[in-house]
């Protein structure tokens, strides 16, 4: 099938301003997007440039805008967009370094703001196995445990557009993951971290990060549990 693929090109060194590039193509519709970015590097410009590493859903490098929506480049047919118009912009609110690459470093720098670890000062169990935990204790926060950091949530939030010290939601699912773990003793300090100005409030229940997540994270609400935890103080 044909492809009219249009891409967004942006020389920070080279360019005054970025502009739109077309790129005709032949292409299986079973193929993904991120075969099409290679195509096009490979065979019409080497000069293109796009993160990816795993190819397979897992490395979270390659999230971007297509036609309009976030995605994982390589996680989506050409057929499942239902058009030959494909338009492929960088995740919005980072900024631009060169083509789809957007700097990450803000992205991760509010991950680390939220203490992203397991914080507990108790000395190893004696016969110096692990730290154990029932089933239904994992259970409580396996959802956020399946975030690959790709930054799809927090790029399409209207709230981190319009404020990018905005923690954003790929925080607080790191947050959450932590804060419901039975194992951790940081809970508290990481509710007082979210409850801060940039913190959990500046979410508007947009639901943009939860329709965006390449992992299906509830995260919307996994948001509302640190809302109410921080507010009753307890956790459920
Ligand atoms: Fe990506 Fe989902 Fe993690 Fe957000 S929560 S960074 S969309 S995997
Ligand atoms: Fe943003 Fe998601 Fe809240 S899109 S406003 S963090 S529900
Ligand atoms: Fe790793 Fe797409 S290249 S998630």
């Amino acid at each position: 099938m044909h492809y009219n693929i249009k891409i967004f090109r942006f020389h920070p060194e080279q360019d005054a301003k970025p502009h739109y590039q077309n790129f005709e193509l032949e292409a299986d519709p079973t193929e993904r997007v991120l075969d099409v970015l290679e195509q096009i590097r490979g065979e019409q410009d080497g000069t293109l440039a796009f993160r990816r590493s795993c190819a397979h859903g897992v490395c979270g490098s390659d999230a971007m805008r297509i036609n309009g929506r976030n995605y994982l480049a390589c996680k989506v047919l050409l057929r499942d967009l239902d058009t030959a118009e494909i338009t492929i912009e960088p995740i919005l609110g980072l900024r631009v370094v060169k083509d789809l690459i957007v700097d990450m470093d803000p992205f991760f720098d509010h991950y680390k703001s939220v203490l992203p670890y397991l914080i507990n000062d108790d000395p190893l169990p004696a016969d110096g196995r692990e730290r154990l935990q029932s089933p239904e204790d994992r259970e409580r926060f396996d959802d956020t445990t399946k975030c690959i950091l790709c930054a799809a949530c927090t790029t399409a939030c209207p709230s981190f557009w319009a404020n990018g010290e905005y923690v954003g939601p790929a925080a607080i699912v790191n947050a959450h993951r932590f804060i419901y773990d039975s194992r951790d003793q940081g809970a508290e300090k990481r509710l007082e971290i979210l409850n801060e100005q940039m913190g959990v409030w500046r979410c508007r229940t947009a639901f943009n990060c939860t329709e965006a997540c390449p992992r299906e994270i509830k995260i919307t609400r996994a948001i509302a549990e640190v809302k109410k935890a921080i507010q009753t103080g307890k956790l459920e």
